[in-house]
């Protein structure tokens, strides 16, 4: 067996491993923007994939499915609770979207995690190739490209983080933060999505480690950070992530998505305003504040209960974690408020659907709804915003954007809001609502014109490209 060239690693394989009615187990798209993201990468690069297939307790062989070669890393319950539950959504996913909830500190969560870490490297050293290259994804497996570099010398690493990387002061409150930074470093590029992410990182190298740091500048990026670790040079850049937009766009034509959406809009009464929100269910959303806006602008008399829905599609997720069960609690209960007031026998106000929808349904949704709402109060990316957009081939629509998701630094022409800021957000809502037809089309416009040109290809690309001359570039 000579092994794969080119290797990911995340934490969730592309397919989940689920239970079907039958009780039979049968696989599911994982649920994510990382997922999203990174399989139609893989299509394009042929190689493997390790990951967890989704259920503790399950050891499953090394297969095929659908043309992707998986390698499965089982976790039992134990991992799961303390790794999975605990250390990654329980620590560092709070603490890295500026503690959106407070963090806890177990030592049990991280030797868990140090654990379930090295049977990740040790997974991924069977499955590289000889010089091949191994592309670590995401705050779960952070100690990953240290240790695979020990058992692999040979192999060329790269680690990308989804999710916001902390500044210093935050970052500084974790026990282990030493250990999760040289774990980083193990690799030879590290990307973030924003620049912001990848100063954090730097400065931290430095005042943390004492490691000596440059800036340059390297094709195709326009910037990029150095930092000498044990007699290597890592380099640091940041990578905005995005989708395979053409496939989108391709979708929202079909003939289906097409006769979906006007069936949607049929279903919900034909109203003048469809308002959508798509999230997986998590604190960082925002769900709960927009819900509050919408509420108090029906109260105010400046939404029409008779003419307007929302549809908040909310994908299960994490929800043995505490705060996501606290989360959905108030989110339901608000949703059951908001349509005791104001849902008549027939016409209700909020549809809300808490379980995941598929690619194509999700596309119909989008290609319906005149106002997309996107108001996470700390977002690595947000995928979900970019998918409207390369959804709306017809120009209509508006997406009202948090300024505090990554997309908005690139979906300049949103309508975008301080999802703190609750009078801001109402104000938002309404002009996207209100807006004339010329101006929404020259506002989709320059956003479709963004996101089409800066599909997921062209990440994938810009990060290989970058991983794969770092050997041969000194720093400048
Ligand atoms: C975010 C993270 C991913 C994660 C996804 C789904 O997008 O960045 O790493 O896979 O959420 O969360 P889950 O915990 O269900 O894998």
């Amino acid at each position: 067996d000579v092994g794969s060239d080119f290797v990911v690693v995340a934490n969730r394989l592309p397919v989940d491993m689920v239970t079907g009615e039958d009780g039979e187990p049968e696989w599911r798209r994982s649920p994510g923007g990382l997922v999203s993201a990174l399989e139609p990468v893989l299509r394009n690069n042929s190689g493997g994939w390790v990951g967890w297939p989704g259920q503790a307790d399950t050891d499953v062989a090394p297969f095929v499915e659908d043309g992707l070669e998986l390698h499965p890393v089982p976790l039992d319950s134990d991992d799961y609770e303390r790794y999975y539950e605990g250390f990654s959504n329980g620590t560092l996913w709070p603490l890295y979207h500026d503690l959106a909830v407070k963090p806890e500190y177990h030592r049990e969560w991280w030797e868990s995690y140090v654990d379930v870490n090295r049977r990740f490297a040790e997974a991924t050293a069977k499955t590289a190739a000889t010089g091949g290259t191994v592309w670590v994804q995401d705050y779960q497996l952070q100690l990953v490209p240290r240790m695979l570099r020990t058992l692999r010398p040979d192999l060329t690493i790269g680690f990308f983080l989804h999710i916001p990387f902390p500044p210093v002061e935050l970052f500084m409150q974790l026990p282990w933060r030493r250990a999760v930074v040289e774990g980083m470093l193990g690799a030879d590029l590290i990307g973030f999505q924003l620049p912001g992410g990848a100063d954090n990182f730097m400065i931290l190298a430095r005042k943390l480690l004492g490691l000596p740091t440059s800036r340059g500048y390297i094709r195709p990026l326009a910037r990029h950070g150095s930092i000498t670790h044990e007699g290597r040079t890592v380099r640091v850049g940041a990578f905005p992530i995005s989708i395979d937009s053409s496939r989108i766009d391709r979708l929202a034509r079909s003939r289906a998505v097409r006769d979906r959406a006007a069936e949607i809009r049929r279903q919900l009464g034909d109203p003048g305003v469809i308002m959508l929100g798509v999230d997986r269910l998590d604190y960082t959303k925002g769900i709960d504040m927009r819900l509050r806006a919408i509420g108090e602008l029906l109260e105010e008399g400046r939404l029409d209960p008779s003419d307007t829905v929302m549809v908040q599609l909310a994908t299960p997720s994490r929800e043995r974690v505490e705060q996501y069960a606290i989360m959905r609690r108030s989110i339901e209960e608000q949703v059951g408020r908001i349509n005791g007031e104001y849902g008549e026998v027939g016409s209700t106000m909020v549809h809300y659907m808490h379980r995941p929808v598929g690619r194509e349904e999700l596309t119909a949704f989008f290609v319906a709804a005149d106002v997309m709402l996107v108001t996470p109060l700390r977002d690595g990316m947000n995928l979900v915003a970019k998918e409207y957009v390369a959804s709306k081939v017809r120009l209509d629509g508006a997406l009202v954007l948090s300024e505090f998701a990554g997309a908005a630094s690139e979906l300049k022409q949103a309508y975008l809001v301080n999802p703190h800021d609750i009078d801001g957000v109402k104000n938002a809502m309404t002009a996207a609502v209100s807006q004339d037809r010329e101006t929404g089309r020259r506002r989709m416009r320059a956003l479709r014109r963004q996101v089409l040109a800066h599909d997921v290809d062209r990440w994938a690309r810009m990060f290989l490209d970058v991983l794969r001359s770092t050997s041969a570039q000194e720093p400048q």
